[in-house]
């Protein structure tokens, strides 16, 4: 039995925190500073954190939340930060949200029977109960303000409705604030949002070195197959693809009974990562709308960021004709890229009121999603319902 190259799988998950965040370390010391300086002074702090995917938003987020929970306080109070993180990508009303900050200061209520308010009150005793200051942290917020939420609102304006001195860390791949009302947007001031720039190469060099010396055997991971990493991963500038490759590398060289990752294997991965959340999403939609999309992912392979609307109509007009499915109309269209925009598939831009809008999406490479929409098209499955 060979010796294996992967020692400590877990640190190549997704979802694992490294002791250190290699190219975040200013973000990071600003962040503390700001959240310490106000919590020191017995206030809260609002912070809106954006960046692309991959940027390292969520792993930034909960380094902060550690560091501020290890942090003694003023010599008087040894405790440390609550941190209340949710993800609303998961819970994505108010209500969920809500249900899961009530868990976290030990104040379960029932699903049914309260009002979101009535919630926020039962919050606010058992905030009164922790001693300690209390950070909550809405990661994937868009997705609450896009549908509406009051509840984002309410926690801006936290003092005003007794929620006492918290702290709101507000997490977003893109600016939020037009989806705040005015009040709420004064409170996220220049020195309350900070914009994550794209991971350039050498910086997922050094993440996938970093990451490999936590989890592979010692040599396994050579300084020039890490730069193919990086290579690969860097039009999108995302570490999680970076690290997806990486993972799916040493996988792969493992299997092989090979004692280092090779360039081939990198390729291999490559041609096989791409994220899984999209996948699954994929699974849920209708043949049409599948179409919607290949004629985006289509269009998107010209350069540029964005395609007009129309555009992507007409690509999805012959892509219908095509798989010999009927197009339907431009409402139905149109009804059908809001749905996509509402699952997060692809994201809507308007230059005015009234103007043509225009589409992008961010997910995965336009020529991989080509791919593989292509491929679910031509399941027999598919082409049935
Ligand atoms: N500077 C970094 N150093 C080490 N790992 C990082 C860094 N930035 C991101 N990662 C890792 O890359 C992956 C994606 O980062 P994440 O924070 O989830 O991105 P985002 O939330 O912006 O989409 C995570 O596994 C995270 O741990
Ligand atoms: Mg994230």
């Amino acid at each position: 039995m060979p010796e294996g190259i992967i020692l400590r799988e877990e640190t190549l998950d997704a979802s694992y925190l490294p002791p250190s965040l290699p190219h975040r370390e200013k973000e990071l010391a600003l962040l503390r500073e700001r959240f310490a300086r106000s919590m020191d002074a017995g206030q809260g702090w609002s912070q809106l954190l954006t960046g692309g995917i991959g940027s390292g938003k969520t792993a930034l987020a909960r380094a902060l939340g550690r560091e501020l929970a290890n942090r003694r306080q003023r010599k008087d109070s040894a405790a440390g930060v609550k941190e209340i993180y949710v993800n609303c990508w998961r819970r994505n009303t108010d209500r969920a949200v809500v249900l899961e900050m009530l868990n976290a200061v030990d104040r379960p209520v029932p699903d049914r029977g309260f009002s979101v308010s009535e919630m926020l009150d039962t919050f606010e005793k058992g905030l009164r109960e922790v001693p300690s200051p209390t950070l909550v942290i809405l990661d994937e917020v868009s997705v609450l303000l896009k549908g509406g939420s009051k509840l984002v609102y309410m926690l801006t304006r936290g003092r005003e409705v007794g929620l006492g001195p918290l702290s709101l860390l507000l997490i977003a791949p893109r600016d939020v604030l037009p989806y705040l009302d005015a009040a709420s947007r004064s409170g996220f001031g220049v020195t309350h949002r900070l914009q994550l720039p794209k991971y350039l190469r050498e910086p997922l060099t050094d993440i996938v070195l970093a990451r490999g010396a936590l989890a592979l055997r010692p040599g396994s991971l050579s300084r020039e197959v890490a730069e193919q990493i990086a290579r690969v991963a860097e039009p999108q500038g995302d570490a999680r693809l970076a690290l997806e490759l990486l993972s799916g590398s040493a996988h792969r060289a493992e299997e092989r009974g090979a004692r280092e990752l090779t360039p081939e294997d990198v390729r291999w991965a490559k041609a096989s990562t791409y994220p899984t959340m999209t996948e699954e999403k994929l699974d849920g939609l209708s043949p049409p709308s599948l179409l919607v999309l290949l004629a985006l992912a289509r269009t998107l392979r010209a350069p540029g960021t964005w395609v007009r609307m129309e555009k992507v109509r007409k690509a999805y007009g012959s892509a219908s004709e095509e798989y010999g499915l009927p197009a339907g109309s431009r409402v139905t269209f149109w009804r059908m890229v809001k749905a996509l925009e509402q699952e997060g598939l692809l994201e809507m831009e308007y230059t005015r009121p009234g103007a043509p809008a225009k589409l992008t999406q961010d997910e995965i490479p336009a020529s991989l999603l080509e791919l593989v929409l292509q491929e679910r098209l031509a399941r027999p499955s598919s082409a049935q319902s």
